[in-house]
């Protein structure tokens, strides 16, 4: 064989190598494709619940002329100010046009567990999909139920604000650095006498309530370290408290379940910014059973 044709087979090796791996990279990724989204009343229901343990009203709720906000309504237009850019929730009403009207389960499936939109594009992770990624199925399809029973709202939100080298592209990167260096969470203890509990309290502490989204430190990249979770972590100026176990030995079960509703701490001091947010919209909505189960984990 000459030299010519061997460097061609070797180019034509190396491009489909190229190729093969954008293809792993950008194919959408696949989800149950019988899903369907139900309008029953149930199904309603228990989407209403599953989204304020979401927290998704925090970042989605509408906001007024007067700059005010509309917590009753998830039209969007709130600004998230991160170290990489400002990022204005999306509305999330089924109006047809200017929301997610057209939504169908397979939309659902992929934008939470897989942080894509119908286009088959990336969504910044601004939009804590890496957490919602743990959800079940029946969760995902509940959630879709209830937003698509919502009154459509017409409402366009500004174009995020990201610097120049932040592209939606990049994100095929930061998901696989993601995955490749995130590290993994603690395990749950084996065998632990209330484990259904236990875990409960992580799907709702690790995925639905995404607590380490802001308890958990981030690498220069954003990416958080879970072989720290819950460690504490520096947002912008805002150093954020530790919540792991050795920050919160004088916590108890039931004082821990007194914060989640009312947000006092067991020294009597309410806490503030962006935790109170999270009690108002998130945590003291949630069942007994649940502040239950997300105070057993915590305190375990
Ligand atoms: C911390 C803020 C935050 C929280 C909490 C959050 N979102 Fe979002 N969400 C965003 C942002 C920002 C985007 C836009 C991401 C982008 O454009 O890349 C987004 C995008 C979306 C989209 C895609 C909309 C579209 O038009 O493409 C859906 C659907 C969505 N979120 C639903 C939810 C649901 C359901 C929850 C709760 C389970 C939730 N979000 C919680 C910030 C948030
Ligand atoms: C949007 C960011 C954000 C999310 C999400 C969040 N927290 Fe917080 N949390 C904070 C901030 C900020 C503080 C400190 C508030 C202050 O300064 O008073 C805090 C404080 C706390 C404290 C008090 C710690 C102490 O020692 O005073 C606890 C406990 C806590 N959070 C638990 C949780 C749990 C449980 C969840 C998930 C259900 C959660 N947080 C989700 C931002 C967040």
């Amino acid at each position: 064989m000459n030299q010519g044709s061997r460097r061609m087979r070797l180019l034509a090796f190396c491009g489909a190598i190229v190729l093969v791996i954008a293809y792993f990279l950008f194919t959408p990724p696949s989800v149950d494709n019988t899903a369907v989204i139900s309008s029953s009343d149930d199904a309603i229901a228990r989407g209403a619940y599953l989204v304020n343990a979401g927290g998704c009203v925090s970042c989605h709720l509408a906001v007024n002329d007067d700059g005010s906000t509309n917590s009753a309504i998830l039209s969007g237009g709130h600004a998230l100010v991160t170290d990489f850019g400002t990022f204005f929730a999306p509305n999330i009403t089924p109006d047809v046009d200017t929301g997610i009207g057209n939504w169908r389960a397979q939309d659902f499936l992929r934008a939470l567990q897989h942080g894509r939109s119908p286009e088959g594009s990336f969504y910044f992770p601004a939009f804590p999909y890496r957490a919602y990624a743990g959800l079940n199925d029946q969760d995902v399809l509940d959630i879709g139920a209830y937003l698509l029973s919502l009154d459509p709202v017409s409402n366009v939100v500004p174009e995020h604000e990201t610097p120049w080298w932040l592209s939606r592209f990049a994100l095929v990167g930061w998901n696989l650095l993601a995955d490749l260096t995130g590290g993994d969470a603690p395990e749950l203890i084996a065998g632990q006498e209330e484990s259904p509990l236990i875990e409960r309290g992580a799907y709702l502490a690790r995925n639905l309530g995404h607590c380490g989204e802001c308890h958990t430190p981030r690498n220069k990249l954003g990416i958080s370290q879970l072989a720290q979770e819950f460690a504490g972590a520096q947002i912008g100026e805002e150093r954020i408290e530790a919540i792991d176990s050795a920050a919160l030995a004088d916590w108890d079960r039931s004082s821990f379940d007194l914060f989640l509703l009312l947000g006092m701490k067991p020294d009597a001091d309410f806490v503030g910014g962006d935790m109170s947010d999270v009690i108002e919209h998130n945590t003291s909505r949630l069942t007994d059973a649940d502040r239950l189960a997300l105070a057993a984990f915590f305190t375990r």
